[in-house]
């Protein structure tokens, strides 16, 4: 049962509920990561303006160990499954999927199913898919490692899994790296949006799939 808050939280609200970094409206030093949070609640929020209630599956790389050993994580502070339940509540409705590369860090709880890939290994997103099961997501997001050969590896190996309609999120994008990612984004007909929050170094890139039957895709980017 969702609470009266859950239901009708921001992003930001429910980012600082959990423990994620990307969005927040906490002073620096109250958060659980030791740098300022992102601001992408913005952008989410512009691609679902008001279909929490239809999205019906997410996807999401990037769990958030707290492990210093493990690339990419969030401090030892950092609170692992912080964005999986910020979607579950923010999309009172959907079911949601995390995977990560420590397996320490593999949950499950009321609509959150995790588990284990190295989103490098081409072999290993398979895996990945095979545990999933079928189905098609409304929305995917690429929080892992951040580098563009790993976010390559996770989008050519996943992209076939985004609903029609839905979107597919690179997130944490360092401003000068945008033209490697461009340069192999450039083979995927659907649209490509380029997006930098402002003052932020990190931008994301958010993708739609192309409609069945179109080689245009559902906009132009
Ligand atoms: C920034 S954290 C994710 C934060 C989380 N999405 C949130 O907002 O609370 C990045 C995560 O990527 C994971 N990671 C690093 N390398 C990876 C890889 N090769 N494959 C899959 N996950 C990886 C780390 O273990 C870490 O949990």
């Amino acid at each position: 049962m969702l609470t009266a808050l859950q239901a009708h939280a921001d992003l930001a609200t429910l980012a600082d509920t959990y423990g994620s970094d990307k969005a927040s409206r906490l002073p620096d030093e109250e958060t659980c990561y030791p740098w300022i949070a992102h601001t992408y609640d913005a952008l989410y929020e512009f691609l679902f303006p008001t279909a929490r209630d239809s999205v019906q599956r997410v996807f999401e790389c990037g769990i958030g160990s707290a492990d210093e050993n493990v690339l990419s994580n969030m401090g030892p502070k950092g609170q692992p499954g912080a964005s999986l339940r910020m979607w579950r509540d923010f999309f009172p409705r959907a079911q949601i999927v995390g995977a990560d590369i420590d397996p320490n860090i593999l949950f499950q709880e009321e609509r959150i199913s995790t588990y284990l890939v190295d989103q490098c290994s081409p072999v290993s997103v398979e895996q990945l898919w095979e545990a999933v099961g079928p189905g098609q997501f409304d929305l995917m997001i690429d929080d892992g490692l951040h580098t563009s050969d790993a976010a390559r590896s996770l989008f050519e190996g996943s992209i076939h899994r985004l609903a029609p309609t839905g979107w597919y999120v690179i997130e944490d994008v360092l401003l000068e790296q945008f033209p490697d990612y461009e340069a192999w984004l450039e083979a995927w007909p659907g649209p490509k949006w380029f997006a930098v929050p402002d003052g932020e170094r990190w931008g994301l890139i958010a993708i739609r799939a192309v409609e069945p039957g179109s080689d245009q895709g559902l906009m132009h980017s």
